[in-house]
């Protein structure tokens, strides 16, 4: 019996055993120690963009390994953190941006969530402390991003001692609310004076379902954040990196949000490595050269860790060298063409889309077959991941068109018949 604690497996699933034991990696391909090939579908958790074992990152992480291993950045400082600190800062719509690194997603969204309520105690106007999440979004499990989640499900037991203020409705588009903005705009309205930071899922909401809004919305969200005095907190840590289609899922909607948390496909999946990047008139506050110390007492020993840090860059080099983002306009258009007529199918709900991102969901009775589904997938060598009834595609962007087609016509075949 393994001594390893899963970590969203229930224990049913570990009693039914049988889980594969991935020993290699290679492009879209993940193997194990039956010597059997599966696609990865979901680019493992929805990080390896590049696909696995690349020879320019793993190269980059030999390098850095041999050189430094490991310094804080903590009073001090080296290379490969300066250099990923100002290529982040330029990926951003405006680049008078610092970036606080940390090792995961959830961590990064802790340091912005706490760096937007230390901008307001910092400035003097402590009142303005609350955070406010959308409804169904996600952002990590820890108990700070808990406060701001609301995957309900996921939460049910430590629901006692999380406090969510309010939450933005889900955007539901009306005749005369096409992007669904309204509702929230009264949310955002009514809690202004003691709002310090609202954050959100650009575009997607990943963990609820790959649950898709309108561009406007955000930006119609970007511009009331603005008259209110409240700041945008865009999280894309999952939408990062070209999911989408644009660099950044906020690109779409043309915005320039105060806080940006990223992490997943940052280093294409290699090493654990996050960030949250801010505008400098945010990191201007936190000074303590006046009369007051304004430091941010947080961090993380692996914030900017070198080895991370050289697997970014070189991850980065990459998605620009291969114009792997551009690359994704014909795939992301194929997906749709192929996967769209599943909706003939009487088990499918509904599909959906947005960039590399496909999903096809089913009819709430088929919720008992979905192991079986997700088990025959894996018979015929692909590593899906259903979330309830619904079955997604995110895969490595590099993924090929043939192999996307393979893909989708293996998904066609494990949907029940009738
Ligand atoms: C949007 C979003 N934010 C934050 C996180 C948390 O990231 P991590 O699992 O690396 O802590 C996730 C993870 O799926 C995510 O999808």
């Amino acid at each position: 019996m393994s001594h390893l604690f899963h970590p969203y497996t229930p224990f049913s699933a570990i009693q039914a055993g049988n889980f594969p034991h991935i020993v290699r990696g290679e492009g879209i391909y993940l193997f194990d120690d039956q010597g059997n090939r599966y696609v990865d579908v979901v680019s493992s958790w929805w990080a390896c963009s590049l696909g696995h074992n690349h020879p320019k990152i793993v190269q980059a992480i030999q390098q850095q390994a041999g050189i430094l291993q490991h310094s804080i950045t903590g009073g001090m400082t080296h290379p490969t953190v300066i250099e990923l600190a100002e290529t982040l800062s330029h990926l951003m719509p405006t680049p008078d941006r610092h970036v606080v690194f940390a090792s995961d997603g959830a961590s990064a969204v802790e340091a912005a969530l706490k760096i937007a309520v230390q901008y307001w105690y910092n400035i003097g106007r402590p009142e303005k402390k609350a955070l406010i999440g959308m409804d169904q979004g996600y952002h990590g499990d820890s108990l700070g991003a808990l406060g701001v989640g609301f995957v309900d499900h996921f939460h049910e037991p430590y629901s006692e001692i999380i406090t969510h203020t309010a939450k933005l409705p889900f955007p539901q588009p009306t005749p005369t609310d096409p992007n669904g903005f309204e509702p929230s705009r009264t949310i955002i309205t009514a809690h202004a004076n003691h709002l310090a930071a609202i954050i959100l899922e650009p575009l997607c909401l990943g963990s609820a379902g790959m649950k898709m809004y309108p561009a406007d919305y955000l930006k119609q969200l970007a511009e009331c954040c603005k008259e209110n005095e409240v700041l945008l907190i865009v999280d894309e840590i999952a939408m990062g990196f070209g999911r989408t289609g644009e660099r950044f899922a906020h690109n779409h909607a043309g915005i320039d949000p105060d806080l940006v948390c990223i992490g997943k496909a940052l280093t294409g999946g290699y090493m654990p490595l996050s960030a949250c990047i801010i505008k400098d008139r945010l990191y201007d506050t936190f000074s303590n050269l006046g009369c007051r110390d304004g430091t941010f007492y947080h961090g993380n020993t692996y914030a900017g860790h070198p080895i991370g840090c050289a697997a970014a860059l070189a991850a980065l080099r990459i998605y620009e060298a291969e114009n792997t983002v551009a690359n994704t306009t014909e795939k992301a258009a194929t997906m749709r063409d192929q996967m769209k007529p599943l909706e003939q199918r009487s088990c499918v709900k509904e599909t959906r889309f947005l960039g590399m991102i496909g999903v096809v969901e089913l009819h709430s009775q088929y919720a008992d077959k979905m192991p079986h589904i997700k088990y025959a997938l894996r018979q015929a060598g692909y590593l899906f991941r259903p979330l309830g009834t619904i079955i997604y595609l995110m895969p490595p962007l590099i993924i090929s068109i043939d192999d996307l087609t393979k893909a989708i016509n293996a998904l066609a075949d494990a949907l029940p018949s009738e």
